[in-house]
């Protein structure tokens, strides 16, 4: 399908097979120009098959369409635990959406902390998405009290792994997934269990970029290099990229260790890592008794302050990655000169 933007008149070509629902909502590459386009009446699916097959994408999901394209889907991932994983999932997608950023978090750790902490623990999981006979992901995202959307998690997380591991590509469960609703969102946050197995794994896959939050302390910093060595296999073995940064958290400025950890951190990841500190604040273990954000609980804290701050790097950095992206293959391909 041919999508010509209402502003610049840039006209794009857009795989029909990869698009989901009736609407999707579109960015401009060449004017930023968001603009809404109605999908075409449906083929018969034995023609999107043969289209499918002859494009040499029996799935259809090597493709992105415009909106795919703009959407950014981060894994906050450290094998450590207590690293303010979870912490960070809430607190960023609660500053994104105060900046009118549409945010899903995907909570994709057994413990189902982040879940908790949104009062919906008795929700169904990506385990149900799976496991039911409706396996459209859409149908199982819930709209949080705050303005952002929660896929939770529950109990039944940890037989996830038991039941699909043995099996082929396991580790492109979420990715196929999450490909069907990216469209919908400017970001989705997955959040991961303290550990380097099935959960992270999938997660990596699914993801365009890594958040590692990590304590200015030795084992903290150790599950970094983990985690880094993970997403260089990754790119090594299945070709997929992840860029990645690490965030310093529970930071204390008179912690004489930690400042010494802090500044191995930087030698080793320089250039890989926000400029935005969080610091140990005692209104996020507060806001999580009331189950908020922080950012909502109270938003002149500091800790507040600096996820807001971590907010605007991410977009700043998505605003650089957008100007790349014009020259990879995958954006090119969608263009139609017109
Ligand atoms: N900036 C902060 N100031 C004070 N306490 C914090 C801060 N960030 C997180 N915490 C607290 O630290 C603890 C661990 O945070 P969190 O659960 O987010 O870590 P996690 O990495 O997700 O843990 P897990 O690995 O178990 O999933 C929680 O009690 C949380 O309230
Ligand atoms: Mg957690």
């Amino acid at each position: 399908m041919i999508v010509t933007c209402g502003k610049c008149k840039t006209k794009y070509r857009v795989n029909d097979s990869s698009i989901r629902q009736k609407e999707f909502r579109a960015r401009c590459l060449r004017c930023d120009h968001a603009f809404l386009v109605r999908k075409p009446e449906t083929k018969s699916k034995n023609t999107q098959q043969n289209e499918r097959a002859l494009s040499g994408d029996p799935h259809g999901t090597k493709h992105l369409t415009l909106a795919e394209a703009n959407c950014k889907v981060i894994a906050v991932c450290n094998r450590k635990g207590g690293v303010a994983k979870t912490t960070t999932c809430i607190n960023l997608a609660a500053a994104l959406s105060k900046m009118k950023k549409r945010v899903l978090l995907v909570d994709f750790d057994i413990q189902a902390n982040l879940s908790l902490l949104l009062g919906c623990q008795n929700e169904k999981s990506f385990f149900d998405v799976i496991h039911s006979h409706d396996t459209e992901l859409s149908q199982y995202i819930v709209k949080t009290k705050a303005n952002f959307w929660l896929l939770p998690s529950n109990s039944k997380m940890a037989l996830l792994s038991k039941k699909h591991l043995p099996k082929e590509n396991f580790e492109y469960m979420l990715r196929d997934k999450i490909m069907t609703i990216r469209s919908d969102f400017d970001f989705i946050l997955i959040d991961t269990p303290p550990s380097g197995d099935f959960y992270t794994l999938n997660a990596l896959l699914a993801s365009d970029e890594a958040i590692i939050p990590t304590q200015c302390e030795y084992l903290s910093m150790s599950g970094v290099s983990h985690i880094v060595n993970m997403i260089d296999v990754i790119e090594e073995k299945a070709g997929h990229k992840i860029d990645y940064h690490v965030l310093i958290t529970l930071f204390e400025n008179d912690n004489s260790v930690g400042n010494v950890v802090r500044s191995k951190i930087n030698k080793e990841y320089e250039g890989k890592i926000f400029d935005t500190l969080v610091y140990k604040d005692r209104s996020v273990q507060e806001s999580q008794i009331f189950n908020q954000a922080v950012v909502h609980y109270r938003e002149d804290s500091d800790a507040s302050q600096q996820y807001f701050e971590l907010a605007k790097e991410i977009l700043q950095i998505q605003g650089k990655s957008n100007i790349k992206k014009v020259d990879e293959e995958d954006v090119i391909s969608v263009k139609y000169q017109a």
